[in-house]
């Protein structure tokens, strides 16, 4: 193994999370034949096959399993060094891999611009998706900071409150039920429903509250986005529960309109997350401070209403 380079365990483990030569090959700017013969030495190195091929399908062997957990505390380990150099040398620089569900893209985008201007040498990469894929990253250990508004139950984690989520019945502008107050939670059910595809977190909070009311909801339709699912609310398609902040930029003359429903808002929080025992990088440790004291006035302005006094906690809390 002392032969293999720096460059093999980076194309390795390329190839190990994409299950593909061919993407990782795309995502390293190389070519197939260079992918496939970094691994084939690697594989040589280590005297153990690293992948199976079953038909067209790549399967990590155990062998293999072992290698991407060693190359990602490598690369962990290489990552923290060069950002406690550049901190020696007092200059704020390295790598901050954020991962957020798809409603925490309306706030955290915003909370990243000041934080880019004032830290120029941090190179950002912000992966926005649902909660189910979430989870797959934190268990893979990918980034270094999530934001999501369920505590994962499979992984134990670090967690702080940062930001009410409150998911609301969404209609369009010139439904009947936007006259109404206090709509009781059955009329919201027997409506046609748009809802969040399976593995959404959205999706999960809003069946639980049904289940606890034993209604069914008449879905019409999956969706896998939450601007699709305003666009076909607005098309008429039905209603839909969705977070509050995604119609945070839409204007006074906005085609939707929240319902005024019994049992809403589900109240719901964002929650910067990072696994136990994670030693968080300079970066990191900088952008959640930033998260908790100056990103909370960026995200009052972005959601266009109070933190409630609960939304922002300094405290951290292990679960
Ligand atoms: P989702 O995330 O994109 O998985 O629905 C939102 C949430 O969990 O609140």
């Amino acid at each position: 193994m002392k032969q293999s380079t720096l460059h093999q365990l980076k194309v390795f483990e390329a190839v190990a999370r994409h299950n593909s030569f061919t993407r990782a090959a795309e995502e390293l700017f190389l070519t197939q034949p260079t992918v496939s013969m970094q691994v084939k030495q690697l594989t040589k190195a280590v005297g153990m096959p690293l992948f199976d091929q079953v038909g067209k399908r790549l399967y990590l062997t155990q062998a293999g399993e072992e290698l991407v957990k060693t190359c990602r505390e490598v690369f962990e380990k290489l990552d923290q060094f060069e950002m406690t150099i550049a901190d020696l040398k007092g200059l704020k620089q390295g790598r901050l891999r954020l991962a957020v569900i798809t409603t925490a893209k309306y706030f955290v985008p915003r909370l990243l611009g000041p934080f880019c201007k004032r830290y120029p040498g941090i190179d950002v990469s912000l992966q926005v998706t649902n909660h189910e894929h979430i989870l797959n990253r934190l268990n893979e250990n990918l980034d270094d900071l999530y934001v999501m508004s369920q505590l994962p139950d499979s992984i134990e984690v670090t967690y702080k409150r940062i930001l009410d989520n409150p998911l609301v019945v969404l209609a369009p502008a010139n439904h009947p039920l936007a006259q109404e107050k206090n709509i009781p939670i059955e009329r919201i059910a027997a409506e046609p429903f748009i809802m969040r595809e399976p593995g959404s977190g959205t999706r999960k909070a809003v069946q639980s509250l049904f289940d606890e009311h034993k209604l069914s909801l008449k879905v019409q339709l999956d969706l896998g986005s939450n601007e699709a699912i305003k666009q076909a609310i607005a098309g008429g398609l039905g209603i839909s529960i969705l977070s509050l902040h995604t119609i945070a930029l839409e204007g006074p003359i906005s085609q939707l309109a929240v319902l005024d429903a019994q049992h809403f808002p589900i109240e719901r929080y964002w929650y910067a997350i990072y696994p136990n025992g994670k030693q968080l990088s300079i970066v990191a440790r900088t952008f959640l401070d930033y998260l908790l004291t100056e990103g909370k006035q960026v995200a009052e302005q972005t959601s266009g209403r109070k933190v409630s006094q609960s939304g922002f906690s300094g405290q951290e809390q292990n679960c």
